[in-house]
C-alpha cells in the first residue's frame, strides 16, 4: 500500500526539525516495509516571498490529494507587520479550514528524566498525561464578523466567538472516544459565567457525553482551569476545549514537558478512531532566535511523525516504534539545549534525529 505524505518545511526551525522527522519516517518504511510518498509544497512566510501569498491552491490541492501532511512552522519576525493583514499563519488557517481539520489533538506528558527541566516542582508534574482536545476551525479565529474599520472617534475592530452545536459535538465527541481508550475522563473547559456560546459549549457537551456512559464528563471555567492546571495537572486525563483557549492552555501546558521542544500535534479532519486525513506540526512554531544554529529540539517534530502514523495511516505498530525509540534515546542521557542539563550528553538537532533513527533501526523483531 502507498501512502501520499504531504511536506510542508515551512519557515524558521520549520525546515531543520522536518528534515529529522521525515528521516524518521523514510526508516519506518525500511524497517516495517512500507511505501510512503513524499511531496514537497511551500507555504507560509517562504511562499509569501517567492509566490506573494502564504499559500498557493497548488499547495493546498496538493494536501487535498494526500492521506497526512507534515508541516514545519510558519511564521517569523521579517513577516510581522502589523499594518498588513498579509501573515505566514494564514497558510495554517486556510488548511485548517478548507480541509475540515477540526480537532487539534495536543498529548502533553511529563518525562521522569526531563522532571528537572521544568519550572515547576518535580512533585507537581511527575506522572501528568494529558490529551488537549482543541476545536480548530471555529471560535474567534473564524467567527463572522471578523474585521478592522475607521468609526468618527478612531480605529475599530472586531472578533466574534461563534459556534454551531455541530462545530462542538463532532470536537466533543473526538474527546469522549480519546478517553475511552485512556482514563474515561473529559474536562470540557468553557467561560459559562460570562459568554452565551460557553453555554451552548456547555450544554451539548453535556448532551453529547450521554452517548458515552462509561466516560465522566465534568466542566471547569476557563480562569480555574488556568490555574488547576499547574497546580495539579495530574488531574487531568482528556481537556476539550475552544479554538482560542485551546491555544493559550496548551503553551501553558507546555511546561509540564519540561520543553516546547517536545510537544507534537495532530489536526484531525475525523474521528481518531479510523484513518482520518490529517496535519502533524510541532507546537514550538518558528523559534526565530535559534533558526539556523542546528540546536533546535527535532523530537516534537519525530513525535508528530508518530501521531501522523498512528492517526492518518492507521500504523499503530510503528508509531509505537517511534515513541518508543525517543524514550529511549532521552533515557541513554541524549539532550538537545532546551532541554540539556549537567550530567547529560548535549547534542545538535541533527544528531538527535540520527539517534533516535539509529535506535529505531536497530531494534530486532
Ligand atoms: C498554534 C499557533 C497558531 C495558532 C499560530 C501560529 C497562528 O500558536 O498552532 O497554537 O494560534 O493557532
Ligand atoms: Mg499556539
Amino acid at each position: 500500500m502507498t501512502y501520499r505524505i504531504a511536506v510542508l518545511r515551512g519557515d524558521g526551525i520549520g525546515p531543520e526539525v522536518t528534515d529529522e522527522a521525515l528521516k524518521m519516517l523514510q526508516a519506518v518504511q525500511q524497517r516495517f516495509g512500507h511505501e510512503f510518498c513524499f511531496e514537497e509544497g511551500i507555504v507560509g512566510g517562504a511562499s509569501i516571498d517567492a509566490l506573494g501569498v502564504p499559500i498557493t491552491d497548488d499547495t493546498l490541492a496538493l494536501c487535498q490529494d494526500s492521506d497526512a501532511i507534515l508541516f514545519g512552522a510558519a511564521g517569523g519576525p521579517r513577516w510581522d507587520d502589523a499594518s498588513t493583514d498579509l501573515r505566514p499563519e494564514q497558510a495554517l488557517f486556510r488548511l485548517r479550514k478548507e480541509l475540515n481539520l477540526f480537532a487539534n489533538l495536543r498529548p502533553v506528558r511529563s518525562y521522569p528524566m526531563l522532571d528537572d527541566k521544568s519550572p515547576l516542582r518535580p512533585e507537581i508534574v511527575r506522572g501528568a498525561d494529558i490529551i488537549f482536545v482543541r476545536e480548530l476551525t471555529g471560535g474567534l479565529y473564524f467567527g463572522q464578523p471578523k474585521k478592522r474599520w475607521e468609526t468618527p472617534e478612531g480605529r475599530r475592530a472586531v472578533d466574534s466567538e461563534d459556534y454551531s452545536e455541530q462545530e462542538i459535538a463532532r470536537v466533543v465527541r473526538v474527546a469522549c472516544e480519546l478517553a475511552a481508550n485512556r482514563r474515561r475522563n473529559v474536562v470540557s473547559v468553557d467561560k459559562f459565567n460570562a459568554l452565551i456560546s460557553s453555554r451552548l459549549w456547555r450544554q451539548v457537551a453535556t448532551e453529547v457525553s450521554g452517548a458515552y456512559p462509561d466516560i465522566e464528563l465534568t466542566h471547569m471555567l476557563a480562569d480555574t482551569f488556568a490555574m488547576q492546571l499547574i497546580v495539579r495537572p495530574t488531574q487531568f486525563d482528556v481537556v476539550v476545549t475552544t479554538n482560542m483557549f485551546g491555544d493559550i492552555f496548551t503553551d501553558e501546558a507546555a511546561v509540564l514537558s519540561g520543553s516546547m521542544g517536545m510537544l507534537p500535534s495532530a489536526s484531525l479532519s475525523g474521528l481518531p478512531t479510523g484513518r482520518t486525513r490529517g496535519l502533524y506540526e510541532p507546537i514550538h512554531g518558528s523559534a526565530p532566535d535559534i533558526t539556523g544554529k542546528g540546536i533546535a529540539n527535532p523530537l516534537a517534530a519525530i513525535l508528530s511523525s508518530a501521531l501522523l502514523l498512528r492517526y492518518s495511516l492507521g500504523l499503530n505498530e510503528e508509531a509505537e516504534a517511534v515513541e518508543q525509540s525517543v524514550m529511549s534515546v532521552l533515557e541513554q542521557g541524549y539532550r538537545t539545549s532546551d532541554i540539556f542539563s549537567e550530567g547529560t550528553t548535549r547534542v545538535s538537532t541533527r544528531e538527535m534525529g540520527d539517534l533516535v533513527v539509529g535506535r529505531f533501526a536497530a531494534h530486532k523483531g
